[in-house]
């Protein structure tokens, strides 16, 4: 077809650190589509923590990616060729494209499509995309908060954090978030509405930190973190609080960190905890979506976007992330 197109695959696996040199940038020629792909010239790519798992070999809830194969993630983009009748040139879609230029996909990789005239295009890939939708589901379907309740996030300042503070703010609820640095206590603030915020990098004793801060404990947890940010909510959970375990980006894959026994914590508190995985919702994604397109426009969830410039950017920003050195949502624009 004679496009030329560029790719970035995974050369080899952590041991156990992320670095830039995992990955590789090719360059091949396109072949014609078959029948029902569609060919979608990416503009942008996410970055996604989750990545650290999806390149190691030792499988969880997806398959690995291959060594060779292209990096798997998010993106979004305009269609360029179609042989699929659900699809025409010119459309604009977000889906599993993967880290490169152009993306030959077939309908089932594909999540929605979108109108880049309603929302900037890149806002669905952050709070509009995976981040928004895994929010939505932890804080609303899981945790159900009530108003005046207390809310607590981990990567508060993060794509899914920032994302949760804001709905919980919708909500009616009090916001309490941790993050890493003065600097995103302050964004955690001022663009996205946390009551308070709490350096976990600077405070002595995080759990009497959360104690002043919320006498009457913690109803609801959202935690992306695990480790000890993990155990300080828990020591201040309120009766019936819920506790949605959506990330562990503070503990390291290998060797599993023991921690303390919450058992009798659980139990006299009558507290719930459950995990959330995203792709569980993938069926429920437009409903979703258009809740929070709706907040979007409304104003009431904003979206803050750390963007690099191009392709051969995705590996050096996995590891940026996963050093916490992000200020938002973290793309690569192509
Ligand atoms: N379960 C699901 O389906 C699902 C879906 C999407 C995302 N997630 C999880 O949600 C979390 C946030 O993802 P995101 O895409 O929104 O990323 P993000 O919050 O925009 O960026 C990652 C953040 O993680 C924090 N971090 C990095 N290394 C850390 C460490 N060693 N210890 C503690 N914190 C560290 C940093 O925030 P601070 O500087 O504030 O510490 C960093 O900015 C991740 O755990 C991710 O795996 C889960």
């Amino acid at each position: 077809m004679n496009l030329i197109n560029s790719k970035i695959i995974l050369k080899n696996r952590p041991d156990p650190s992320v670095t830039e040199d995992l990955f590789d940038l090719k360059t091949e020629e396109l072949k014609e589509l078959k029948d029902d792909e569609l060919l979608v010239d990416v503009k942008y790519v996410s970055i996604d923590p989750a990545m650290r798992g999806w390149i190691s070999d030792i499988g969880n809830y997806s398959k690995p990616v291959d060594i060779d194969e292209t990096m798997r993630s998010l993106g979004v983009g305009k269609i360029i060729s179609s042989k699929n009748e659900d699809f025409k040139e010119n459309e604009y879609v977000v889906g599993w494209l993967g880290w490169q230029k152009y993306a030959v996909v077939n309908k089932s990789l594909i999540q929605i499509k979108v109108n880049p005239n309603e929302v900037p295009l890149s806002t669905n890939l952050g709070a509009l995309g995976l981040n928004g939708i895994t929010a939505f589901a932890g804080l609303v379907d899981i945790c159900k908060p009530k108003k005046k309740e207390t809310v607590v996030v981990t990567t508060a300042a993060g794509s899914v954090g920032s994302a949760v503070g804001q709905i919980a703010k919708i909500y009616g609820c009090n916001t309490i978030g941790f993050t890493s640095s003065d600097e995103k206590a302050e964004i955690c603030k001022k663009d996205f509405g946390y009551d308070e915020v709490i350096n976990y990098k600077k405070a002595d004793n995080l759990s009497s930190c959360l104690k002043q801060i919320a006498p009457n404990g913690i109803d609801c947890f959202f935690d992306n973190v695990g480790g000890d940010q993990f155990d300080a909510v828990i020591d201040n959970l309120n009766i019936n609080a819920r506790v949605v375990i959506c990330g562990t980006i503070g503990m390291p894959s290998y060797p599993i960190p023991n921690g303390p026994r919450i058992n009798r914590t659980l139990l006299v508190k009558r507290a719930k905890i459950e995990g959330l995985l995203v792709l569980d919702y993938f069926d429920r994604y437009k409903e979703i979506y258009d809740q929070l397109a709706q907040w979007f426009k409304d104003g009431k969830l904003k979206n803050k976007e750390d963007i690099s410039h191009g392709l051969s950017k995705a590996p050096s920003s996995l590891v940026k992330i996963l050093n916490g050195l992000n200020l938002g949502k973290q793309l690569i624009k192509l």
